[in-house]
């Protein structure tokens, strides 16, 4: 039995020498699979599912046991930390996720002023637990968090807009609201953070999916800086950091004083280029297009030859897509995806 620190994916976290590219896929317990489908209706729906932790434990293992993944991720959502702010988080079908009475003044600033404890998730640390008991140190666990700018864009649209205008105009008028609203969140993302590395998560890793709306400086002010400093809090106890971010092709000037160990990058970031620019400074996530995995078996080999090859040759290189499996990708397809990962990825490694 390997020790979680002899893990492949930890060993290509720290660029040592490994035979073949380690794989897990955002949203891997998810919707395209049937079976987490009837969890999820046996459970009463998306937010009774991560809020039961037999069932969230469940959905996060089913994908472990149909493929060789050589990751977990904790079975959750960025949003359950609007819990402490007692912001009530529903779940539309089809839709996403939706707040009621979503914030824009410094009022309702003050209507969440301070947080609840951070108990109140128990149900989440009671999942983390679970889950390690059943994974055996066999396969490491991701636990994560939203950034603070990513988890403000849903708080203050109050859906999953799309277009986030209302956000972005606060952002031009009301600086004052947003940086208080980033402060908050970021407060209880370190607590939330740590107490899912006392529960015993391998990696850890935040999501700044919207950092990309931002402009350079924005991003800087508005989503970086936040990062930066939940990084400084945390005793992470040495287990690695993973930051993914979507758009961030003109904003890699920003990422140089990025403390974390891994870039999780969108599809349409090359890897080249920023081992070109950081050196080996960070290990890279990422980055297969989604879309390639609705296409023939050739296709999908040259998908996957094309990033590790863009990779290039040796460790630091963790597979993944560039964004969450979709609900309309065949399973088998994933199965395809990696198999042919196991064949081709060796020749990238040593002999
Ligand atoms: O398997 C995993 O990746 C772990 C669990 C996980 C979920 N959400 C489960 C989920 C993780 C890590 C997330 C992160 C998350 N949640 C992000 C950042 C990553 C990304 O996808 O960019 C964001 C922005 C959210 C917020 C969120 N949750 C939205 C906007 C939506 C609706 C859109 C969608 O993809 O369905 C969700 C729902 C959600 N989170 C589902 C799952 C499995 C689908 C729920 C369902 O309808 O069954």
């Amino acid at each position: 039995m390997e020790k979680d620190s002899d893990h492949i994916l930890i060993k290509a976290i720290k660029q040592k020498p490994i035979e073949r590219t380690p794989i897990w896929i955002m949203r891997q317990a998810g919707r395209y699979l049937p079976e987490y489908k009837e969890t999820k209706n046996e459970a009463g729906g998306f937010i009774k599912l991560i809020r039961n932790p037999e069932l969230a434990c469940e959905v996060t293992l089913q994908p472990l046991r149909r493929f060789s993944f050589d990751a977990a991720i904790l079975f959750s959502d960025i949003l359950t930390i609007s819990d402490l702010l007692r912001m009530e988080l529903k779940f539309i079908e089809n839709k996403g996720p939706v707040f009621d009475h979503p914030l824009s003044t410094q009022k309702d600033l003050d209507r969440i002023g301070k947080p609840d404890e951070i108990d109140k998730l128990h149900y989440v640390f009671e999942t983390i637990k679970l889950i390690k008991k059943k994974l055996n140190n066999e396969i490491p666990l991701i636990g994560f968090i939203g950034s603070p700018w990513t988890v403000a864009t849903y708080l203050v649209e109050g859906n999953s807009s799309k277009k986030f205008n209302k956000v972005l105009r606060i952002l031009k008028d009301d600086k004052v609201f947003i940086e208080r609203l980033l402060d908050q969140i970021t407060e209880i993302s370190i607590n939330y953070l740590q107490r899912q590395v006392h529960c015993g998560v391998d990696v850890a890793m935040i999501f700044d999916t919207w950092g990309g709306l931002l402009e350079k400086d924005e991003y800087e002010k508005f989503s970086l800086k936040y990062i930066k400093r939940i990084k400084k809090s945390l005793d992470l106890k040495k287990i690695p950091l993973i930051y993914y971010s979507r758009g961030l092709k003109d904003k890699l000037e920003n990422l140089g004083t990025l403390d974390v160990d891994v870039l999780g990058i969108d599809a349409n970031l090359n890897p080249q280029i920023i081992k070109k620019k950081f050196g080996n400074k960070f290990s890279i996530q990422g980055n297969l297009d989604t879309e390639i995995l609705k296409k023939d078996e050739t296709e999908i080999v040259e998908g996957v030859e094309k990033v590790l090859s863009s990779f290039g040759h040796g460790s630091g290189h963790i597979f993944n897509l560039g964004s969450g499996i979709t609900p309309d990708i065949d399973p088998e397809k994933v199965k395809l995806l990696v198999d042919i990962l196991r064949d081709i990825s060796p020749k990238y490694h040593i002999k």
